[in-house]
């Protein structure tokens, strides 16, 4: 709190971390809530690399209305109706703490300024949005020291965008769709620790860093409306491969977690091509990442790598640090080489390290 007058300014900082689904999200089955159509499971990426920063603060001396900046732009955040669903969330249960104790300064009257900066491309295919909404939270619940935890929590991230619930936590989490109407029982855990499997390392791939075609939520409603292959992806294919991919985190069967990863990124990649109009977010530089990794394989004998690819161009390759050499160094030298459509850069990153605010 800085007290530089009768009208002190609360403040929070925070950072929150990018994570890349390995079952992914792609569907909602209510789109004001944000609920999904199946449950999802993602890795979460260090901080060190791609992270976003936010500052959360309140005051009677700011103007009336809240306000956002995102990478110093200010945005509208009065026709985000995500945005306003997450900070009204918030507020009411700072609401619940003032009423509940009325030594508390009554911050939930205030105005908020929230101030946020990514370190990597916004809106890229590189889950800014997961990034974004849940270092929003995470700053505002820690500016109003809300005691909720970090699953109690994603409940709110969730509205923002659906992949920010499974920002909130470090390690490898899973967002379960959950069945209620209201939402309540749609959250993110933690399904095992960064601790459980640290030699998790990931590389990715910046084929491009313009903004994507098809926004992921429109692109996800069209494949809902049209895709005649989703309904299995939703009814058999996820719910079989969450189980598999759940076992072969605990047992830290890199093959098999593999393979579920590559499988799964190509099936949501079918749908999104069987989509009507089709959605195309693959590019050639994507298929020749594809290839690569199946080359690396079979040539080493043992699956060594898995790629997977977000509602957009860029590769995200996870494997083992014990392999790093074979796979980044190979990966670096034949795609980084390859200049046509190459947008570059490369961030080598550590997989699975950390949660909100902890690097
Ligand atoms: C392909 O979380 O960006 O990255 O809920 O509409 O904001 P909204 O969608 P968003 O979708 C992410 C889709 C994905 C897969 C994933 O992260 O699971």
């Amino acid at each position: 709190m800085a007290s530089d007058s009768s009208k002190p300014v609360y403040r929070a900082t925070t950072t929150a971390p990018v994570n890349i689904a390995v079952i992914k999200y792609w569907g909602k089955r209510d789109v004001t809530l944000n609920l999904p159509t199946n449950p999802s499971l993602s890795v979460t990426l260090s901080q060190r690399s791609l992270r976003t920063l936010t500052t959360a603060s309140c005051s009677a001396k700011f103007p009336k209305d809240d306000t956002l900046s995102l990478n110093g732009k200010p945005q509208d955040i009065s026709s985000s109706k995500r945005t306003l669903a997450c900070l009204s969330n918030l507020r009411s249960l700072r609401q619940q703490l003032e009423a509940a104790d009325s030594s508390l300064p009554k911050l939930s009257v205030l105005s908020l300024r929230i101030v946020s900066e990514n370190n990597f491309p916004t809106a890229a295919g590189l889950a800014s949005s997961a990034a974004g909404f849940a270092a929003l939270v995470r700053a505002v619940a820690d500016l109003y020291q809300l005691p909720q935890s970090a699953t109690e929590l994603s409940r709110i991230a969730r509205q923002g965008s659906g992949s920010a619930c499974r920002s909130l936590m470090g390690g490898y989490v899973a967002w379960r769709s959950g069945d209620l109407a209201d939402g309540s029982d749609s959250l993110a855990e933690e399904v095992a620790p960064a601790s459980h499997w640290p030699e998790m390392r990931a590389l990715i791939l910046v084929v491009s860093a313009e903004k994507k075609d098809v926004p992921s939520t429109e692109g996800m409603q069209t494949t809902v409306g049209t895709s005649e292959l989703f309904a299995r992806r939703v009814e058999s294919v996820v719910p079989e491969r969450m189980a598999a991919i759940e076992a072969a985190i605990r047992d830290r069967d890199f093959p098999k977690f593999a393979e579920i990863t590559m499988r799964d990124s190509n099936t949501f990649h079918a749908t999104c091509l069987d989509s009507w109009p089709p959605i195309f977010y693959m590019n050639d530089v994507s298929r020749a990442a594809v290839r690569l990794v199946h080359d690396i394989n079979s040539a080493v004998g043992r699956t060594v790598c898995a790629y997977t690819f977000d509602a957009g161009p860029n590769a995200v390759i996870y494997y083992e640090e014990k392999d790093s050499a074979l796979v980044a160094g190979t990966a670096k030298a034949i795609l980084g080489s390859n200049t046509e459509g190459w947008g570059g850069p490369f961030y080598e990153t550590l997989a699975n390290v950390t949660a909100p605010g902890v690097e």
